[in-house]
């Protein structure tokens, strides 16, 4: 309140001091040149606006060299004319104008709560509807004639050429839509359930990848399952990595996935109970993995799949491509707010990459990991969630870690059958 009143005193003294220059000085019509319509050289800065103005001026009949306005100068003059009779008439409401956009807005701002930014960029999570993906009607059914898989291919190779980024935003869709699968019900899979579920929390930014798809998936007949499953592959293939066959005919899923699992796997150890707590980093509750697993969440998730350990760590070098939004470089008054809008601060963060050369699929993931295991990292080079570095503390899991540090070709055909297992999910 007090800030209010501030503001209303400003403005009033503003209001005052403005009045008083402004008798003495108003003479704003004369300034403006098109007015001047007398003066041979009108000078006009924008060049489309001169060249506009000139092409109107014409000499008098008579002979004389005194250009005669054009229609448009002859209404400009007459409103300048009007103006500087009337402009004592205009001065309150001008001046109320100035000052409070120029003054108020500032100490407006100061008085509330800083602006929040709408993210992800969409329609809001709650409210699903029955009819079709809720934010627009974009989102077309396969036509079963087009281009087809090599279509597809081709023009998601050709779009991470031009933006290497896209291939980890495309990883990550095929992955998000393929196992949000609750095995208890049956419900789920790689059925392009994603597009349904794009305002979860879970899934923040994949409208982007999705976006870039959509003509990719108009074009080339596929049911949208296939296109991510597809685009998946491709996105790995075109950065480098194995070229991954992927079986077609997957149907669209007509609504979104369970977010739940009707039953949560694996149990909260009790044995690490510190400060009255539970350590149930071993639970998987969602049907996408939070990053905050431990190495039995991990397993405890994957392995309703039926993924080995292998596997699990071959399908984890996916984070061998991409990036990650982090909180660095958020402003303060975002971060001051945090709370349960945190998601809402995270597109002003940067995006840290996994690894040091986050647009080629290779299995410098694992290298960075062992060295991250063996505190020899240099800071910057690689930055893991705690579900990354699970991989390389536990020593079973470790185990596959270094050897697909050790062999690429091995990295690459396991992840093949994993990605393959992956995109079959209740397929
Ligand atoms: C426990 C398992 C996993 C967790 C907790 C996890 C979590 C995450 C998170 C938090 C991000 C950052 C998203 C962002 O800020 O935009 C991310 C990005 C990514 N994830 Fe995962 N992920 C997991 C497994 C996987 C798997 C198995 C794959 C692929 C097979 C994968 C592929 C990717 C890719 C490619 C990106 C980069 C996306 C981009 O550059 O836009 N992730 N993941």
């Amino acid at each position: 309140m007090p800030r209010f009143k501030a503001a209303w005193l400003l403005l009033f003294g503003c209001t005052v001091l403005e009045a008083y220059r402004s008798s003495m000085s108003l003479n704003w019509c004369a300034e403006q040149p098109v007015c001047d319509y007398r003066r041979p050289h009108v000078r006009i800065e924008q060049p489309g606006f001169r060249r506009r103005i000139r092409g109107r001026m014409t000499l008098a009949d008579d002979g004389g060299d005194k250009p005669q306005p054009s229609p448009l100068q002859e209404v400009s003059s007459r409103a300048c004319r009007d103006s500087s009779m009337d402009r004592r008439t205009l001065l309150l409401p001008a001046l109320f104008f100035a000052c409070s956009s120029s003054l108020l807005r500032p100490l407006e701002a100061l008085a509330q709560p800083p602006r929040t930014v709408m993210w992800p960029p969409f329609a809001p999570t709650s409210g699903y509807s029955r009819d079709g993906p809720p934010w627009g009607r974009k989102f077309r059914a396969p036509t079963g004639t087009g281009t087809g898989e090599q279509g597809v291919r081709r023009a998601v190779s050709d779009l991470v050429s031009k933006d290497y980024k896209t291939a980890g935003a495309l990883l990550r869709l095929a992955f998000h839509d393929a196992i949000s699968r609750d095995t208890e019900s049956g419900e789920g899979g790689a059925n392009g359930s994603i597009l349904w579920e794009l305002g979860r929390q879970e899934n923040y930014g994949l409208y982007g990848a999705v976006d870039v798809l959509e003509p990719i998936h108009s074009m080339g007949g596929l049911s949208w399952a296939d296109t991510i499953a597809v685009a998946g592959s491709q996105a790995v293939t075109s950065s480098g990595g194995p070229y991954i066959q992927v079986q077609l005919g997957r149907e669209d899923a007509k609504v979104p996935d369970p977010q739940n699992l009707t039953r949560p796997v694996g149990k909260c150890d009790e044995a690490l109970v510190a400060g009255g707590g539970r350590d149930c980093r071993g639970v998987a509750e969602k049907t996408i993995p939070g990053a905050g697993l431990n190495s039995d969440g991990l397993r405890n998730f994957f392995g309703r799949f039926g993924f080995s350990d292998e596997e699990v760590v071959a399908l984890m070098g996916g984070h061998t491509i991409g990036r990650f939004s982090s909180l660095l470089g958020v402003p303060k008054e975002c971060l001051r707010n945090l709370g349960d809008r945190w998601l809402e601060c995270l597109p002003l963060g940067e995006r840290l990459p996994f690894t040091k050369d986050p647009d080629s699929f290779t299995n410098s993931y694992y290298k960075y990991l062992l060295l991250w295991y063996d505190r020899s990292i240099t800071p910057g080079d690689a930055h893991f969630l705690p579900s990354d570095v699970v991989i390389v503390v536990d020593d079973a899991f470790r185990r596959h870690v270094q050897a697909f540090a050790d062999d690429e070709k091995l990295f690459f055909r396991t992840f093949e059958k994993a990605y393959t297992r992956l995109v079959s999910i209740g397929a």
